[in-house]
């Protein structure tokens, strides 16, 4: 499916399934793929169709509903089934925990239901789920605009931005984590300068976060992950705002690799580096960041990303596809519920109450 709709929204309810954005075919092609099934949707987060920690758990929300819809019985059996398809989806990926807060919610609104309420009917408890996944994506716009008016607060008009992986609107229901300051800083006129690192190896960065900084009129300029430093050491960059696949309780930051290479930077050249998340991005039950499971992938994306071969064949290749930046390298990190900042085992944990 072809469509013109502005800003591209990656997960889409279409009534009966799910449309889901292809972000592997962007920015060259805007196809939309019809999902059915929670097996359609474990493939799409595992190959990357979708991606970006928030759209993840959305998108494996919505598979949970795919996955329990055509099952017959009474509410203990189709409970039985969303346990299942929950844990089938939990292993697409293991670094974003969005997808397992996302998963983990659908658990828990169905035990609510049956236990908490009585729910007997299988037929009311699948509806509840979809209801769930669409709350779920509601929920994630809202708090994307939140976090971009927290991290707006950090930011001025005029000021050069880094940016790294895509943590936009792409990556969430709307206006993303890290991008949202911008796109409502462009709503309040100022002006803005990003620079979008490419991200090797699979370029969120130029294939996501300058085509959709570019669609909404934003000054973006990209740059290959290797000139960063030289960005900065010019003074065209005042703040570093990435997003995170997963916060662990001592503020140690799982995102893109290549994110921890821009921290010091940024540490070197006297520059703010801010991290951009909604609180299911925090993960209290990971203690620090040595515990947080990091996806390696295959090697072909490093020796022959997009078709070209670009390394000997035989050669030894290590993928991690997430680094983990340590917390003293973190200035700020800015959720829906306010900023926090360091010592952030205390302030991560007041935050959550
Ligand atoms: O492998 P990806 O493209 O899913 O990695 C995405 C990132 O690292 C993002 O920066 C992160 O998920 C935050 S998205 C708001």
């Amino acid at each position: 499916m072809e469509t013109a709709q502005q800003p591209l929204q990656s997960v889409v309810w279409a009534g009966d399934h799910l449309d889901l954005l292809d972000q592997r075919l962007l920015p060259e092609e805007i196809v939309y793929l019809a999902l059915t099934t929670a097996e359609d949707v474990w493939e799409a987060i595992r190959h990357l169709k979708v991606r970006g920690a928030p759209a993840i758990g959305i998108a494996a929300a919505f598979g949970v509903y795919l996955g329990v819809r055509e099952v017959s019985g009474d509410a203990e059996q189709v409970q039985a089934e969303i346990n299942r398809q929950a844990d089938y989806l939990a292993t697409s990926r293991p670094t974003a925990v969005n997808l397992f807060w996302a998963l983990d919610r659908m658990k828990a609104k169905a035990d609510a239901l049956l236990t908490g309420e009585g729910l007997r009917d299988g037929e009311v408890l699948k509806e509840a789920m979809l209801s769930e996944a669409i709350q779920i994506q509601a929920e994630d716009e809202e708090t994307c605009r939140l976090i971009g008016e927290h991290a707006l607060t950090l930011l001025h008009d005029g000021i050069g931005v880094l940016t790294h992986c895509n943590a936009g609107g792409l990556a969430t229901a709307k206006y993303g984590t890290a991008l949202a300051p911008l796109y409502l800083a462009q709503e309040r006129g100022w002006n803005v300068k990003v620079f979008a690192d490419e991200t090797r190896p699979v370029l969120q960065g130029s294939r996501l976060t300058a085509f959709e900084l570019q669609q909404a009129g934003i000054d973006v300029t990209l740059i290959c992950d290797n000139m960063a430093a030289m960005v900065m050491s010019k003074g065209w960059v005042q703040a570093v705002i990435v997003g995170t696949d997963r916060v662990a309780a001592n503020g140690d930051v799982a995102n893109k690799i290549g994110t921890y290479g821009v921290a010091v930077l940024a540490k070197a050249h006297g520059i703010p580096f801010y991290v951009a998340c909604p609180m299911s991005t925090i993960d209290l039950n990971t203690p620090t960041g040595a515990e947080i499971p990091i996806e390696e992938r295959n090697e072909e994306e490093v020796t022959e990303g997009f078709g070209k071969r670009t390394a000997p064949r035989g050669v030894k290749v290590f993928n991690p596809a997430f680094d983990v930046t340590p917390n003293e390298y973190v200035t700020a990190i800015i959720t829906e519920k306010g900023v926090v900042q360091a010592p952030y085992g205390e302030n991560l944990r007041k935050l959550f109450g």
